[in-house]
């Protein structure tokens, strides 16, 4: 078995160093649908711009009334106690101006109507109820958020302002939804979206998909920046750029901020390559996903998203337009792969590494309580699975799964199920060997379980694509999650072992569910060489080995703010209290992280970088046009208005330090 193992990882290491093999000479735009592709890039390069990123707005176009609306780098920090200007106010702008502002932006202003606003009376220019049972009936679809152009997927922090209902009566107001998106096509109508919100002090927010489980998309009041349509996504056989860190050659992809994972996969696959993403399939890879760090099924291998990344193109606060690589702007290139989305400026595209084309086993199998399996021996199987964690992502494999409480809390009864287990580049007896030690450990601890499958797929996406949910929920309207990163050292004696797991068993038998990974972040030799993961991930990826969502108090849809606020408090001061107890000094996950993660800034961040990293911000965006919740330099505003533990983005965004 050992030995088995130690080849294999061995061969891994060699493989992924090795130079890339040649995929044919093709240089292909994919389109989703209609859009204003890229030009043909030179040979072994840079890769070129995209035509819409050619499209930029020039201090020479300006003449000296629209430099007062859209001129760049002027702006002003409010001071303590003033707040963003907001619908109302004097010193909103007058329809007048949002006119002029629409029409140099060539008509993409979108005055937001709420998704669900057809269910509602309030709205009777787009009451239908046709159109509410379509919305309701695909509600927790993420496609459906991520193609409006104001809509995310956790009703909660909008403040449940707009739902699907059965009732034409039920309100329905903006919420946090922002007041007006822009819907980019260009560079220049970013620049022009963000002079005009420095220029104006209104609140600005970046929306791609809208996944981020702390609505860090949205905000009341807003000018939203939608990136949605920029789409383009352009292969490289052979990229080849710059010097020194930057020297990577090989096979890359070039994509546009609005691509999605089902989307660049897929145009992987038709390449013969494989590149890292996320198990969702709507996730927008450019946008939080590269900015938050990204984890992969591929991370035991390959590392983090953002260690994939060669070079970013990026509208600055200031509404200038620079390129971020090791070679160009290398601080900000730091910041913006791992250091967080919305905060150092609107991404256009990036460039990212792909790798050989990989064969992948996964393998499903669950198993629960019963009059023979008591609580206390399904704990000793989660305590056997979790004593394998360093052995199966040194393999370079990768695992999914959940365990439930199946009974009323104080829950003695709980399920367990892959989603699946995951071994890169593995035959199945590869894989067999390698769980064969846990499956051993189950049938010794009397645990029966439903039979193994393994399945051999080809590739990547093909593994991806034959076992991933191809739709995740989203949309509950109550939904609240926090996460941790449970380092090596937690997994590694008896001791500290059970302190870890009785912090999670804890949390379950309350009521808590658990999504769990049992994934390392292992950047291949070649990325070490390069430096490509010299980034501003979170340290705590580094040494981690389990990363675990728990999805907080079960909360009736239509519960009051106060009881929210309550099972919030529950989630953060005592359930999530003892997973941070149990890992002193490590981290959660900013984009899948719980919104009121005490001291953020270490646990989203590490204390180094976050330093660093607000020294850039305050450098980069002196008058805080960029603003999300737990964003970094973040702690500076609030919104006003809310419940203890129940922060909404419904308010007016006002500076409290
Ligand atoms: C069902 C589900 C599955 C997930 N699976 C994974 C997974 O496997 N691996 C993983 O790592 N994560 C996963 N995530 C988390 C995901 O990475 C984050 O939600 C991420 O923030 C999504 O980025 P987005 O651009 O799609 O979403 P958004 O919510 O639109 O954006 C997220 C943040 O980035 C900012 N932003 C977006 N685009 C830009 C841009 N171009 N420039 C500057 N800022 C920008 C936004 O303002 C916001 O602050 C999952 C989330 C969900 C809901
Ligand atoms: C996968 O492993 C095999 C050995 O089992 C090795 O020959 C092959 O090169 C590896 N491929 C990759 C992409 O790691
Ligand atoms: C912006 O202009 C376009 C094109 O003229 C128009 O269709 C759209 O309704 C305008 N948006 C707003 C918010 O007025
Ligand atoms: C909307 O349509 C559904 C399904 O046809 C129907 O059950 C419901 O009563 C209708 N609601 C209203 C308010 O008309
Ligand atoms: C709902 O989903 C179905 C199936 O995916 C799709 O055909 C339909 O257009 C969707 N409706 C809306 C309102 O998005
Ligand atoms: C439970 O254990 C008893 C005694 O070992 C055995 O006879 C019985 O078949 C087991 N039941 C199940 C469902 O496994
Ligand atoms: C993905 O899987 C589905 C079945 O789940 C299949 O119908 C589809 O053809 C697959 N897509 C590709 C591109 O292989
Ligand atoms: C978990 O790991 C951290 C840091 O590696 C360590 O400080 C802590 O003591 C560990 N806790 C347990 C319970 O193992
Ligand atoms: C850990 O827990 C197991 C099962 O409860 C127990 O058998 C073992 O003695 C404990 N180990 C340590 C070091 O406390």
């Amino acid at each position: 078995m050992m030995k088995v193992l130690g080849v294999l990882t061995a061969l891994q290491v060699a493989v992924w160093a090795t130079p890339a093999p040649v995929f044919g000479d093709d240089t292909t735009v994919f389109p989703r649908q209609q859009q204003n592709g890229g030009g043909t890039p030179p040979p072994s390069s840079c890769a070129p711009k995209f035509s819409w990123e050619n499209t930029i707005l020039t201090e020479a176009s300006l003449d000296k009334q629209t430099a007062d609306l859209f001129g760049f780098g002027k702006g002003k920090l409010p001071k303590k106690g003033e707040c963003k200007a907001f619908p109302g106010d004097a010193s909103w702008p007058s329809q007048q101006t949002w006119n002029k502002f629409n029409a140099t932006a060539g008509g993409a202003l979108i005055k937001t109507v709420p998704l669900a606003a057809p269910c509602h009376n309030d709205w009777p220019q787009v009451y239908d109820n046709a159109t509410c049972q379509a919305i309701t009936q695909n509600w927790s679809d993420p496609h459906l958020h991520i193609e409006d152009p104001s809509s995310t997927m956790w009703p909660i922090f909008q403040g449940r302002t707009c739902l699907p209902s059965n009732d034409p009566n039920a309100p329905c107001t903006l919420g946090g939804y922002a007041a007006y998106s822009v819907a980019i096509k260009t560079v220049k109508q970013i620049q022009l979206a963000i002079n005009f919100a420095r220029l104006a002090n209104l609140r600005l927010v970046v929306k791609n998909t809208g996944h981020d489980f702390a609505d860090k998309s949205i905000g009341a009041g807003a000018l939203s920046i939608w990136t949605h349509k920029l789409n383009d996504i352009q292969f490289f056989p052979s990229y080849s750029c710059g010097s020194g860190p930057a020297s990577f050659s090989g096979p890359a992809f070039k994509l546009g901020a609005g691509v999605v994972t089902e989307e660049i996969y897929a145009a992987a696959e038709a390449h013969g390559v494989s590149v890292v993403g996320g198990e969702c399939h709507t996730v927008g890879i450019a946008g939080g996903y590269i900015a938050g760090g990204g984890h992969s099924p591929l991370s035991s291998l390959a590392g983090m998203g953002a260690d994939q990344v060669l070079s970013l193109e990026v509208v600055l606060p200031s509404g200038e337009y620079v390129t971020a690589s090791a070679d160009s702007n290398p601080d900000l290139y730091w910041a913006l792969r791992g250091g967080g989305g919305s905060t150092f400026g609107v991404v256009t595209s990036v460039v990212i590494r792909a790798y050989p084309k990989i064969p992948v086993t996964t393998m499903t199998f669950n198993f629960v309580t019963s009059p023979n399996v008591t609580a206390d021996i399904f704990w000793a199987g989660m305590r056997s699975f979790f004593s394998h964690f360093d052995r199966f992502t040194s393999a370079g494999a990768y695992a999914y799964w959940l365990v439930v409480p199946i009974a009323a809390p104080p829950a003695n009864e709980f399920f367990f199920q892959f989603m699946p287990f995951w071994a890169n580049n593995m035959t199945v007896s590869q894989t067999q060997a390698l769980v064969a030690p846990f499956l051993a450990e189950l049938t010794a601890l009397g645990i029966p379980y439903s039979t193994p499958i393994f399945t051999h797929f080809p590739s990547y996406f093909q593994a991806y694509n034959g076992t991933f949910p191809p739709l995740e929920q989203v949309g509950a309207p109550t939904g609240h999650s926090g996460s941790r990163l449970f380092p090596r050292e937690n997994f590694s004696n008896g001791a500290k072992l059970n302190t870890t797991l009785s912090a999670v068993r804890y949390a379950l038998t309350n009521g808590g569910v658990l999504i769990g990974y049992a994934i390392r972040s292992a950047p291949p030799q070649d990325a070490i060489s390069l430096k490509l993961q010299d980034n501003a991930i979170n340290p705590a990826w580094r040494k981690n080995l389990g990363f675990f969502i728990l999805g907080g108090p079960q909360t009736a849809p239509d519960a009051t703010d106060a009881t929210i606020s309550n099972n919030a408090r529950i989630l953060t001061t005592d359930w999530m209290k003892r997973w941070r107890e149990a890992s002193p000094g490590a981290g959660s996950y900013m984009s899948e992280g719980d919104i009121n993660e005490p001291n953020f800034q270490q646990s989203f961040y590490g204390e180094e970088n976050y330093k660093r990293l607000l020294k850039l911000k305050k450098k980069l965006d002196p008058s805080d046009v960029f603003w999300a919740i737990t964003a970094v330099g973040s702690e500076d505003w609030k919104v006003q208005g809310q419940l203890d533990f129940y922060p909404t983005q419904n308010g007016r965004l006002c500076r409290v330090s």
